[in-house]
């Protein structure tokens, strides 16, 4: 999938996303001079967060954008640029903490197995990424849209990893992960920009979805079938789910 990250545009309009990852800290419950590796860290807000703490913290992501926007942000923080199923860590870290990310990543498997890798025995993930479900609204009314404009049922328009709690659960046991804590929980959430709230939204995360996202006529026919679902009061909301987990290395 092509994804030309748009920094600028995720911190204008998209805070929200660290706003909600915050309350996921309280599970990791990041200790002083703990090594940590923050997964898909964005533009850096959490991981700094996690620093705060007093532990040593490591963010990683896959898109050079937002790993130069987190480093202008947080100059005395370690970030780097990682494919998570190309990791090269190896038992070095007391947790991996993962907020918002891992829905993006197509290789779930790869990914499970290098971030147990990177784990020390013992050591914790914390992760929380688009559950079962997710979008289910948003893609309803981008299919809609598709199907008007081309009178013919469009092809898949789900491109991300939204597993149930026992998919992925039964997905890190097999990468020698024990599963401590497991929930899929429903989190609408109102997206910045009032009226252009949806378009920000295709723009930041969809707009390698479909070449049509690019057309504003278009993202208006999207808007007139995602209305009835998701506008309320003048303000645009995210049908996410989300699918938070904690789980220990084994040994
Ligand atoms: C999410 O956070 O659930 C999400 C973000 C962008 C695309 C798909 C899902």
């Amino acid at each position: 999938m092509n994804r030309d990250w748009n920094p600028s545009l995720y911190q204008s309009s998209h805070s929200f996303v660290w706003e909600y990852g915050r309350d996921l800290l309280g599970l990791l419950a990041p200790l002083a001079g703990e090594r940590i590796l923050d997964v898909g860290c964005g533009t850096g807000q959490l991981t700094a967060e996690i620093a705060r703490a007093g532990a040593e913290v490591l963010g990683i992501d896959h898109s050079v954008s937002m790993i130069t926007q987190a480093r202008r942000n947080f100059p005395d923080q370690r970030f780097e640029v990682q494919d998570v199923c190309a990791m090269p860590f190896r038992t070095e870290f007391d947790a991996v903490f993962s907020n918002a990310a891992l829905h993006w990543v197509e290789r779930a498997d790869d990914a499970a197995a290098a971030m147990a890798r990177a784990l020390k025995p013992g050591g914790r993930l914390v992760v929380e990424f688009g559950g079962r479900g997710n979008t289910r609204a948003l893609l309803e009314a981008l299919r809609l849209a598709l199907k008007a404009r081309h009178g013919a049922e469009p092809q898949r328009v789900n491109p991300w990893f939204f597993p149930s709690v026992g998919e992925y659960a039964s997905l890190l046991e097999r990468h020698g992960l024990e599963v401590t804590f497991a929930t899929l929980f429903d989190r609408p959430t109102a997206l910045e920009g009032g009226g252009e709230g949806l378009a920000n939204w295709f723009a930041m995360f969809g707009a390698s979805l479909t070449e049509e996202l690019r057309q504003p006529e278009f993202v208006r026919l999207v808007e007139q079938a995602a209305a009835p679902s998701l506008l309320r009061d003048g303000v645009w909301w995210a049908d996410y789910r989300r699918l938070r987990v904690a789980a220990r290395k084994e040994g």
